[in-house]
């Protein structure tokens, strides 16, 4: 089998680059270890940037975007027992965030893909990526068959995630790679109950983070910072909202809206970079190069800027066999990971419990949310990283 693009991966990196490469006459193969039901129903965080909406309105695959995503012209940072505002809309020229799950963009991505009469090989199993450093890398595993597959290519984008068959066909001495773990993770839960916010909220208590977002007017996500090696099967339905009611508590007497919890999960919480993120004919995307942690909402955001940048390089090497977008595709990617890293950090920092923090870094923390909302240039800072940068920028 030969195409021009092998993918490793159909998550929001692969299956974007395959669409944006598709409508610029560029032919690839995807090779994805899961099934589509999987993909299609592993609920998974869900805000966009304004400049993610714009592209999957640009590329086509923005319909539904538009009619079920909830846009969010702010958020709120709640501390001291009351909520504190960040005007996303006003403070950035009318920049917002939109609330939809990622994979609803999955889904979005997969059936413009299918419809393309684009090739998926779903269910692909001992995926090794070969020959990076030659002018013929290939791809070979085994398909949901059983049949041993050898995918021989052009250029390969690994967009496969943290632990997917990419990254390690760069050698060890051929890349950095920067890696911080915090000591916590967060405690999800996907509850059946009305909202009890209308925007996101940020909460910062004594007893650590909370972050309250929703999937459907019917189905809230709620979070909690915990401990990293926390037990789901020790948090009774009860415990986990005595736990988050704490959290969000405060003089102005809020309560969230309780329903039964059907899922729970502890995320964990990591800053990882790759660098370079390409190596001789491979190219990572997404995951594959670099996580964040959750806080500030820039996973999909990130792999779909990777790919943007990565298609645009393609393009031009299809058109007149330059590759100067090609060598630059990692320094240029790099840049806005580096930014966005820097924001989740910060985001991450400024909100949770550290266990060895004193009461001056307790002060010091609540003096620097004093400042973020209530300094309209810190608040602007806040709200342009959040809603994202112009791709490109
Ligand atoms: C989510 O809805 O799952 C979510 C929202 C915002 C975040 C992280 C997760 O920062």
């Amino acid at each position: 089998m030969r195409t021009q693009v092998a993918i490793v991966g159909a998550g929001p990196a692969g299956l974007m680059l395959s669409h944006l490469l598709h409508r610029r006459g560029v032919e690839s193969v995807v090779v994805e270890s899961r099934s589509r039901e999987a993909i299609e129903s592993t609920i998974r965080a869900g805000i966009l940037e304004q400049s993610t909406v714009d592209l999957m309105a640009e590329a086509g695959v923005g319909e539904r975007l538009k009619r079920e995503g909830v846009v969010h012209r702010g958020t709120v940072l709640r501390f001291g027992g009351r909520d504190h505002r960040i005007d996303f809309e006003g403070l950035t020229g009318g920049r917002v965030a939109t609330l939809y799950p990622q994979h609803e963009v999955l889904k979005d991505l997969i059936a413009a893909r299918l419809d393309a009469g684009g090739d998926i090989r779903f269910e692909s199993k001992d995926t090794v990526v070969e020959g990076v450093d030659t002018d013929r890398p290939r791809v070979r595993f085994t398909d949901k068959d059983g049949r041993a597959q050898t995918l021989d290519c052009d250029f390969v984008a690994g967009c496969d995630g943290s632990y997917g068959a990419s990254r390690p066909a760069i050698p060890q001495d051929a890349r950095k790679d920067y890696l911080r773990i915090y000591p916590f993770g967060w405690f999800g839960i996907l509850a059946e109950a009305p909202p009890s916010a209308e925007e996101l909220v940020y909460a910062r208590h004594a007893r650590g983070f909370a972050l309250i977002s929703s999937r459907t007017p019917e189905v809230q996500r709620m979070y909690f910072q915990c401990d990293p090696d926390e037990k789901v099967d020790d948090w009774s339905e009860d415990r986990i909202w005595a736990e988050l009611q704490a959290r969000v508590s405060g003089a102005d007497g809020f309560r969230l809206k309780e329903g039964r919890i059907f899922q729970k999960n502890v995320v964990p919480m990591r800053s990882f970079v790759c660098e370079p993120m390409r190596h001789g004919r491979l190219f990572l995307a997404g995951d594959a190069a670099h996580a964040v942690p959750p806080t500030g909402a820039k996973g999909l955001n990130l792999a779909v800027a990777d790919v943007y940048v990565l298609d645009r390089a393609l393009g031009r090497f299809y058109a007149d066999g330059s590759a100067d977008l090609l060598d630059a595709y990692s320094e240029t990617a790099l840049r806005r990971v580096w930014r966005a890293q820097h924001f989740s950090w910060w985001m991450t920092s400024m909100l949770h419990r550290f266990a060895d923090a004193s009461e001056f870094d307790e002060r010091r923390q609540l003096a620097e949310l004093d400042l973020v909302t209530n300094s309209v240039p810190a608040a602007t800072a806040l709200a342009q990283n959040y809603v994202g940068l112009p791709l490109g920028a």
